[in-house]
């Protein structure tokens, strides 16, 4: 298996791209089985997830052709890619895909609007907490689909006509049930309302290409969201809009091993709750027409405290990374989890590398060290991972991240985004 290298001590300058959103990437790709026409999507991500939502989408009968670069684009240009689901031939989602990426149960929504049912395995634990896809099954079943269980698949069927529009109202704000039943929604008869809906700029993008598509779409980016169903959607054309998390990622890393970077394509008004986190925590963060730039110079790292909260506030996808610039803060800070139970196993691995902070329920607190020292550590999920490159970055002498398959999942070409500013990082091909 491969592993990262890191030798910290080397501040980060130059220029970082960013990429697409995986999280927007992955529920657009799924929005291609809502028409028989070409969906057509610019600057997606070349990533691990990304390559598995192919392979389960092509099970379903979804082509993909990606398209050959264009002048002026590089290697870490995204790709262009045509998705053409002209005929749904299997409307099972087996175990052995959706297992390997939760995000793969969300074509439930899709297949069952369009073709009227759909067998979808459930996709089972996962590291960072039971998440359970209760609010999928209540919204689906608002829409008037009968659902079962039976044997670790839910098997959903449409009324004959097809879905009913209806008010839906999540308990609890969820990205992917928000994402599924807006899919669904739209091919539904009449109008469907969805209130608590998840607000993540994912969201908005997602509903964007759907409007392309031809669906009637209202609110989203807001706490409610209305649809007007309409009979059938086309093909359409649209681009992926950049990686908050990625962003914020090497924001952290900049404001941990210090210096001067620009993070070229970064939207600055995707992430207004975590660059605020930083410029307190001493960045200096500019904002730029064609991206952020990130410094921080002679200074030290002050300690901030936050909780994560859905979207607009500061994310749990970016957690994990801040605890690791905390960990050289002046003073103490505390980071409470609100949205898994479970998203703190990379405290042990800070640990491993001198970092001081307990445990308590669902906060962390941190104790500033002056130090960090380079150990092997263990990557366990995807943004644990990259934030034990980031404390790697800043540690003294060498840092080996096993488990690197995680990273791959959501970020791209890391190590060499990093290397082009200056850090001492390579992969070790095992
Ligand atoms: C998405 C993101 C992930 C991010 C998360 C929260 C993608 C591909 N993934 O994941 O990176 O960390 O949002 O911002 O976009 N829940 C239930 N029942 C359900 C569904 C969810 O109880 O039916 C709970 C979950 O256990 C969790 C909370 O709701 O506690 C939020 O989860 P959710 O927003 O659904 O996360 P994902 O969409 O899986």
């Amino acid at each position: 298996m491969d592993k990262i290298r890191v030798v910290g001590g080397k501040a980060l300058t130059g220029s970082i791209p960013i990429s697409g959103a995986k999280n927007a990437a992955l529920p657009l790709m799924i929005a291609s089985l809502l028409t028989d026409e070409t969906l057509t999507l610019e600057n997606l991500p070349r990533l691990r997830d990304v390559q598995l939502l192919f392979q389960i989408l092509s099970n379903h009968g979804v082509d993909h052709s990606i398209q050959g670069k264009r002048n002026g684009q590089d290697e870490m240009s995204g790709q262009t890619v045509d998705l053409s689901a002209r005929a749904i031939v299997d409307t099972t989602a087996p175990y052995e895909l959706v297992s390997r990426m939760r995000a793969s149960f969300w074509v439930i929504g899709p297949l069952l609007a369009r073709m009227g049912e759909a067998r979808v395995s459930l996709p089972g634990g996962c590291a960072i907490g039971t998440r359970p896809v209760d609010f999928f099954i209540q919204g689906l079943k608002a829409l008037g689909a009968e659902i079962d269980i039976e044997r670790g698949y839910a098997v959903a069927r449409a009324p004959a006509g097809g879905l009913i529009g209806n008010r839906v109202v999540f308990p609890k704000v969820s990205v992917g049930a928000t994402h599924t039943i807006m899919m669904a929604a739209a091919l539904a008869r009449g109008e469907t309302v969805i209130e608590n809906a998840a607000r993540e700029p994912e969201v908005a993008d997602v509903a964007r290409c759907l409007v392309a598509m031809g669906a009637r779409i209202e609110g989203a980016g807001t706490s409610t969201i209305h649809i007007e169903g309409v009979p059938r959607l086309g093909g359409a054309r649209h681009r992926v809009l950049p990686d908050r998390i990625e962003t914020g990622t090497y924001a952290m890393a900049v404001a941990m091993a210090g210096g001067d970077v620009v993070l070229e394509g970064a939207s600055a008004d995707l992430l207004e709750a975590p660059l605020e986190t930083l410029r307190q925590a001493g960045a200096e963060i500019d904002v730029l027409n064609h991206g952020i730039r990130v410094r921080r110079n002679g200074h030290g790292i002050h300690a901030v405290s936050i909780t994560t909260e859905p979207y607009p506030g500061f994310p749990t996808d970016l957690q994990a990374q801040l605890m690791a610039l905390m960990t050289r803060a002046k003073g103490t800070s505390t980071i409470t989890e609100t949205i898994f139970e479970n998203r703190f196993m990379h405290v042990q691995e800070l640990a491993r590398l001198g970092a001081d902070i307990h445990l308590d329920g669902q906060t962390a607190t941190i104790n500033g060290v002056s130090t960090l020292k380079g150990a092997p550590v263990m990557a366990t999920d995807l943004r644990a991972s990259v934030s034990l490159v980031i404390a790697g970055l800043a540690a003294e002498g060498e840092t080996e991240v096993h488990r690197v398959y995680h990273l791959d999942r959501g970020f791209e070409r890391l190590e060499d985004k990093l290397t082009r500013c200056g850090a001492e990082i390579e992969r070790i091909s095992a």
